[in-house]
């Protein structure tokens, strides 16, 4: 009888705990974003547990983990990512009335299984006084002769710049995107190497006039400790370029609920909260990002870049065309 009893406080004490958790798998690593998790504990009582790693080693450790995977969110940066966590078919669809209604169609996985969570813009910066600004306008002219020997961008095994090229061969289909990354190649400052923040570095320091960079990086180094980037970033300047037939390039972080989510209604209440008019707040004020709900304004830092027209691609077709890209980019020698 004793063991009896014991065995169901057992089972009723896991059941409690288990509905009072969300384990999320996350490839974002920004004080924001835990900044979140503890207002969301705070709000629900459901605690988060977060498990960090690159989006390649989460997606592949929920397929090793398989029906037992405790995960029940997925978050990524990249709208390539999470296509290619619904490939791995390692996300479930979910049926939120929330999220449907307030995330842009264009902006959500058309089978409801990941929502973006924040937009980010790829654009390009300019060197001051080096007058580029009246030479640049879209992301066609990357690959124009007159810019040969100026551009700084990091290489292409980065998903940045593959969701970039898919968003390319979207517009103009792969025989131009192909010449358009040779013309880019040919435009080369230097060989590809870095991140985005060392490519804003480079031309701060005189070395080609054009970097290719993610708009919260810019944020993130006039907002920084570290003087050589809060004075490097004094030295450009921010410049939407846009597609001839389209806008400017975004992307988004987003995230999608676990197939064999254990906490799945946890998951959900999760995800509508990062979706939420706070959270929505807080990924703009502290990471320099785009919020993706309505009525939620960017930052004055933010803002005060200017004002650009979100490309009209679907976030879909980013994931879609993303093998394309990379082979693209084999053939182009952008390393
Ligand atoms: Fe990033």
């Amino acid at each position: 009888m004793i063991k009896k009893l014991a065995l169901s406080a057992l089972v009723l004490t896991s059941s409690l705990f288990a509905s009072s958790e969300v384990n999320v798998y996350s490839h974002r690593h920004y004080d924001t974003d835990k900044k979140l998790f503890k207002m969301f504990e705070e709000k629900t009582g459901i605690k988060v547990n977060v498990v960090n790693a690159k989006a390649s080693a989460l997606i592949k450790r929920i397929e090793s983990e398989g029906v037992k995977s405790p995960a029940d969110v997925l978050i990524t940066v990249d709208a390539g990512r999470l296509y290619q966590a619904k490939q791995k078919d390692i996300l479930q669809a979910i049926n939120s009335d929330y999220l449907n209604e307030n995330i842009p169609a264009n902006l959500r996985d058309i089978d409801n299984k990941w929502y973006a969570l924040t937009k980010r813009s790829r654009v390009a910066l300019y060197k001051i006084g080096s007058g580029i600004e009246s030479k640049l306008t879209t992301y066609e002219d990357l690959a124009k002769p007159e810019f040969k020997g100026q551009i700084m961008v990091r290489s292409s095994n980065n998903i940045y710049n593959q969701s970039l090229m898919a968003a390319m061969i979207a517009h103009h289909g792969e025989e131009y995107s192909l010449n358009w990354a040779k013309g880019v190649v040919a435009n080369m400052a230097k060989a590809p190497k870095g991140n985005d923040r060392y490519q804003v570095k480079a031309v701060a320091n005189g070395i080609g006039q054009i970097a290719i960079a993610n708009t919260y990086y810019i944020g993130k180094m006039v907002d920084n400790k570290d003087a050589s980037q809060r004075e490097a970033v004094k030295k450009v300047k921010v410049l939407f370029p846009k597609f001839e037939n389209g806008g400017t390039h975004i992307n988004v972080s987003g995230a999608g609920v676990a197939k064999y989510s254990p906490n799945k209604d946890n998951a959900i209440k999760f995800i509508e909260f990062m979706a939420s008019k706070e959270a929505q707040k807080l990924f703009a004020q502290g990471n320099y990002e785009y919020p993706v709900l309505k009525g939620v304004k960017a930052s004055e830092l933010v803002s005060s870049w200017g004002t650009f027209e979100d490309d009209n691609i679907s976030i879909n077709t980013l994931g879609q065309n993303n093998k394309a890209a990379v082979k693209i980019f084999d053939k182009a020698g952008w390393k």
